[in-house]
């Protein structure tokens, strides 16, 4: 057991904002030293239940001190949260980062202030301390950390001094001596902060799993809240807060879906509450609730869609053991989002080049059918033209023959006359005999 204590941030608005039913059961997922926990207990019925989590061994050793019935508490990152059953929870509440005890204590290796070991894991019993993984990481990694998680404008020429002083004379391995490169490298200071203080930042929540766990938890909220049920998560910078707000921005809307734009849009699974800050007098007693932001909501009735429905994933190579993305960069689930979105992308370019495929061959088939539809068209025409000329021919050679019968008195040659006409040379020797003078 150590001396330090933890001064409670928002105690009584966060209890006050969870609280909705006295014989619920709740979840304090960052137990810490027990500060929320004893309040809730104290506003929880008989019947009322409270489960807390916490990484830090020390957290549960304070934990064990709590002689309450309704109490129990689990040595687990609280992304486990999911493993309760659905719907059985009325409140949970997250309040995010690490306690004072873990910063004051330079044997956790959390602070720049007094030199210790290290470490910065909130559970010294599992994964990679600080130093393990920057003695190994590589410059581009160790870059991409610092410059995600701190928000570090000088964070390749920190990765660079890191990795020249361990080339030089081996891994870095106190809180003193990382600090001390840190300002070699840092050119400008910011008013009031020590130069170390986003390099700090980042390397915690990057051994941490901080971020990535939050984003499981907060989904596995949605899972295990039953309908009422409130969420309560106070954070303490702007990476936790940015994924807080936006998570319950995009839950308490309803959502449309791309694949059927006209379907009724899903109704949403979150009501948002209230954002709350401390107030002057809970900053000037304790600095450290300066920058806390609580954000409240409240879980609809709405039944969890099947896509937000979750895989617990193993950390791939990631110290910590508690996230969700291996390597270095930053922006945890935003990996498999992308993936899904391009296979998404993919699929629909595939189908628009057939669709195209299709619409450009029936087209050239039209055109086809079109032109041979012209040429009979035309051979019909010339028909036409050629059985005109014939009727008109026809038409005038009948119109001769009845004015050479009736005007002329002409008669109509016969097979007869045609006899008569073609043998004259038969004639002359017997008509001479019948008629004197030859005439006919
Ligand atoms: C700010 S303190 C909580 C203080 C507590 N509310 C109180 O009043 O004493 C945060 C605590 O959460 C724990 N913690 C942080 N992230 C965690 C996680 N992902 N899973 C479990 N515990 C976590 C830390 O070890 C730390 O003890």
């Amino acid at each position: 057991m150590n001396t330090w204590s933890h001064t409670t941030v928002l105690l009584n608005e966060a209890v006050d904002a969870l609280v909705t039913d006295p014989q619920g059961q709740y979840v304090d997922a960052t137990f810490g030293r027990g500060g929320h926990a004893c309040l809730l207990l104290q506003r929880l019925a008989p019947a009322g239940r409270l489960l807390a989590y916490d990484k830090d061994p020390e957290a549960l050793a304070e934990a064990a001190r709590i002689a309450d019935a309704r109490f129990s508490i689990r040595h687990q990152g609280f992304a486990a949260i999911g493993e309760l059953p659905p719907g059985s929870v009325a409140g949970v509440l997250m309040d995010l980062g690490i306690s004072s005890p873990q910063i004051d204590n330079p044997a956790r290796g959390f602070s720049f202030r007094a030199d210790g070991p290290l470490d910065m894991r909130m559970d010294p019993t599992r994964g990679q301390s600080a130093a393990e993984w920057l003695a190994v990481a590589d410059q581009g990694q160790i870059a991409e950390v610092i410059r995600e998680y701190g928000e570090e404008r000088f964070a390749g020429a920190i990765a660079k001094a890191i990795v020249s002083r361990r080339q030089e004379r081996g891994p870095v391995a106190g809180t003193a001596e990382l600090a001390e490169l840190v300002a070699g490298a840092v050119k400008t200071r910011e008013p009031g902060q020590n130069p170390a203080t986003r390099t700090f930042q980042a390397v915690r929540i990057f051994v941490n799993a901080e971020l990535e766990e939050l984003e499981q938890a907060l989904t596995a909220s949605l899972h295990v809240l039953q309908p009422g049920g409130r969420l309560v998560v106070i954070s303490f910078h702007s990476l936790e807060d940015r994924i807080v707000k936006q998570f319950i921005a995009r839950h308490a809307k309803a959502v449309v879906d791309r694949r059927a734009p006209f379907a009724e849009p899903a109704p949403a699974l979150l009501r948002a509450l209230a954002r709350v800050r401390p107030g002057a007098a809970e900053v000037a007693a304790n600095p450290r609730a300066r920058s806390a932001i609580m954000r409240v909501a409240e879980r609809t009735d709405v039944p969890v869609p099947a896509s937000l429905h979750q895989r617990r994933e193993p950390p791939p190579g990631r110290p910590g053991g508690g996230g969700a993305r291996g390597g270095g960069g930053a922006g945890g689930g935003a990996g498999a989002g992308m993936t899904r979105l391009s296979i998404v992308l993919l699929v629909a370019v595939i189908v628009s080049a057939l669709y195209l495929v299709r619409v450009q061959y029936d087209s050239r088939r039209l055109f086809t059918e079109l032109h041979r539809a012209v040429a009979e068209a035309h051979l019909l025409d010339t028909e036409h033209s050629r059985l005109q000329v014939e009727k008109r021919a026809e038409a005038t050679s009948l119109r001769v023959e009845k004015l050479a019968q009736g005007k002329l008195a002409m008669r109509t040659v016969t097979p007869a006359i045609t006899e008569y006409v073609n043998a004259p040379a038969a004639l002359p020797a017997a008509s001479a005999a019948s008629t004197p003078g030859g005439r006919p």
